[in-house]
């Protein structure tokens, strides 16, 4: 049975105090055993020092992004062995806000797929379509595009170490939500075009997450779809009590 996942991207908020008085607010609440795999997302800052608080929590850390080389003259970026060494083994690539803000390209994130997996992290890839898609009934087209462009050139057994975040870029932040027959349709397509082009033994196994305004009044009904396997959370997933309400809805 395949995985399921919620995870939290905290995107740029929480300092380093409010980072720690949130995971200890999640370790206090969380329950002894969850259905999903728990995730956070801080920002890279605080991935060290949450890293080391989590230590004896079954919550996972991942970063947000991470640059594409090795190392070497890129101010400001950081590598995959820079978060590895602080025993980060998950990072998220190619958010909408990645995309769309610093102007990331799917060739771009493809290149940052393969160091990650160089470095056997796993990778939440984001990928997700924009409202004019949608509304030009291209949102498929678009949606297995950034699909095949991004990750179809990775080998068979590397898929172990990849988790899909469809995010449709008009519900992120916006308060309106897929609804859950959209997300299920568009979930069952994506697992069907990794289907045709890798097999069934890896698409049955593959966690494809929901994101775009997921809170606790809907997570339910979102996740309650047979190809829905879990939800990528961003604003909701600032309260300790918003979040873990979401994570208990698996
Ligand atoms: O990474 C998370 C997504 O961008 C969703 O954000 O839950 O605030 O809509 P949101």
């Amino acid at each position: 049975m395949r995985k399921k996942i919620v995870a939290g991207n905290w995107k740029m908020h929480k300092n380093a105090q409010q980072t720690a008085a949130l995971l200890q607010d999640l370790m206090a609440k969380i329950p002894a055993t969850t259905e999903a795999q728990v995730i956070v997302a801080p920002t890279f800052v605080n991935l060290a020092s949450a890293v080391t608080q989590l230590e004896s929590a079954n919550i996972g850390v991942a970063a947000q992004n991470m640059h594409q080389a090795e190392g070497g003259a890129f101010t400001g970026e950081i590598s995959a062995d820079m978060l590895t060494s602080i025993g980060v083994k998950t990072v998220i690539l190619g958010h909408s806000e990645r995309r769309s803000l610093f102007h990331e390209t799917d060739a771009l994130i493809a290149y940052k797929v393969d160091t990650a997996l160089a470095h056997e992290m796993t990778v939440i890839f984001c990928f997700g379509e924009e409202l004019k898609d949608r509304q030009s009934d291209n949102h498929f087209n678009i949606v297995e595009n950034q699909l095949k462009d991004g990750l179809f050139h990775i080998a068979n057994e590397s898929w172990s170490k990849i988790v899909l975040a469809y995010e449709p870029v008009w519900a992120i932040g916006t308060g309106e939500t897929a609804s859950p027959e959209q997300a299920q349709e568009m979930h069952e397509f994506i697992r069907e075009t990794v289907r045709k082009r890798f097999g069934a033994e890896i698409s049955d196994e593959l966690t494809i997450l929901y994101g775009g305004s997921v809170k606790p009044e809907n997570a339910k009904e979102i996740f309650s779809k047979p190809d829905v396997d879990g939800g990528l959370i961003g604003g909701a997933a600032l309260k300790a009590d918003d979040f873990l309400a979401i994570v208990s809805a698996i």
